[in-house]
């Protein structure tokens, strides 16, 4: 894959982004240098995956505050508050986005004695230090999952937790790539992951691409694999993590955690600490986004699905109970029950080492 998902240009003043919503049929490139394009990106997830919205907000934001023209602090400020707000206004449910947009904030008001270049100069770097982080993330978490795998291994995936949600590796995809690295055989079973397709057309594209045998099934399938012994271990992504372990992700995860526990098959969940919210005390202090009704009823099929004017329930996420998480594999190692005290002690260690 000779494309980045997601970086910088700064000579351009452009945020560089892979359009996922052409993929697989078309790798198109786009530079973004317009607020409001860099704001639709996200929103119509041509850039997407927790980690991936994390980096572009980082990104999107330096180059909204590069473009200010402001003498004194409060006026720079003033405008660089109102291009956070519009970013975190994209999409509500990955803790990355926010966490990315508090850490540039963190930057602009520490500096505020210094001159606005300055606090630009250092926004830069924030938002660099941010995508190089998520790719070192993204390897621990390969490194530790792993551990936790075996040659020959069937995996069952769900949306796309790969590169493609990431900067490199992704967090569900990295103990694969990894492993097809050493030359572990790994046979991967992407679930199709209705109704965005993030499993049919980004998880077997980009695990194709790198040759890992990939196979795609509907979403309705994973039971039927399961029983017949093809699923070694779940490997899932997350958007956000709460204290005590509830797991916020892609819609259809939590059926597959019920599923794995029904068959016995470990459930890993891989996500770097910036998906951690220790601010939301259970899965219930997650918003779920809802989206429209049109990705249910009208894409990726020549006619309409279903009649003109059905109801429609389309939320984004759902939340997997803590207590069907085998383990939630992070760049400091596996957390395992009590999350609650696991993820704190993960978190702490992180703390100390900033
Ligand atoms: O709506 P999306 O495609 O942004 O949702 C992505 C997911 O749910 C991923 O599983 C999650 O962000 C983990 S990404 C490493």
């Amino acid at each position: 894959m000779n494309f980045e998902t997601v970086a910088l240009d700064d000579k351009n003043s452009a945020l560089v982004i892979v359009d996922q919503t052409r993929l697989p049929g078309e790798v198109v490139t786009l530079r973004l240098t317009r607020q409001q394009e860099i704001l639709d990106a996200i929103r119509t997830l041509k850039v997407r995956g927790a980690p991936a919205i994390g980096v572009a907000a980082a990104i999107g934001l330096y180059l909204a505050a590069k473009s200010i023209c402001a003498d004194s602090f409060d006026a720079f400020y003033r405008e660089f508050r109102a291009a956070k707000e519009a970013l975190a206004a994209t999409r509500p449910t990955a803790v990355n986005l926010f966490w990315a947009l508090e850490r540039m904030e963190k930057v602009v008001l520490d500096s505020r004695e210094l001159p606005v270049l300055e606090i630009k100069r250092r926004l830069y770097s924030e938002a660099v230090a941010i995508r190089e982080e998520d790719i070192k993330m993204c390897r621990a978490i390969g490194e530790h999952g792993l551990k936790l795998l075996h040659d020959g291994d069937g995996i069952l995936t769900h949306c796309n937790a790969g590169r493609l949600a990431t900067v490199q590796y992704g967090t569900a995809l990295a103990p694969i790539y990894l492993g097809h690295e050493k030359g572990y055989r790994f046979r991967v079973f992407a679930d199709e992951t209705r109704p965005l397709l993030q499993g049919a057309r980004l998880t077997a594209f980009e695990l194709a691409l790198s040759g890992v045998d990939t196979t795609v099934i509907c979403d309705n399938m994973a039971a039927r694999g399961m029983q017949n012994g093809w699923v070694q271990a779940v490997l899932v992504g997350a958007d956000r993590i709460a204290a005590n372990g509830d797991v916020c992700n892609k819609i259809g995860t939590s059926a597959l955690a019920i599923l794995a526990q029904h068959y016995g098959i470990p459930f890993y969940v891989c996500a770097p600490t910036s998906t951690i919210d220790l601010n939301a005390a259970t899965g219930a202090d997650i918003p779920i986004e809802q989206r429209p009704d049109s990705e249910v009823t009208e894409m990726w099929f020549e006619q309409r699905m279903a009649l003109e004017g059905v109801k429609v329930y389309n939320p984004a996420f759902d939340i997997t109970d803590n207590a069907l998480v085998t383990g939630i594999i992070t760049e400091y190692g596996v957390a395992r029950q009590p999350y609650g005290e696991s993820l704190k002690a993960i978190c702490e260690q992180k703390s100390a080492q900033e």
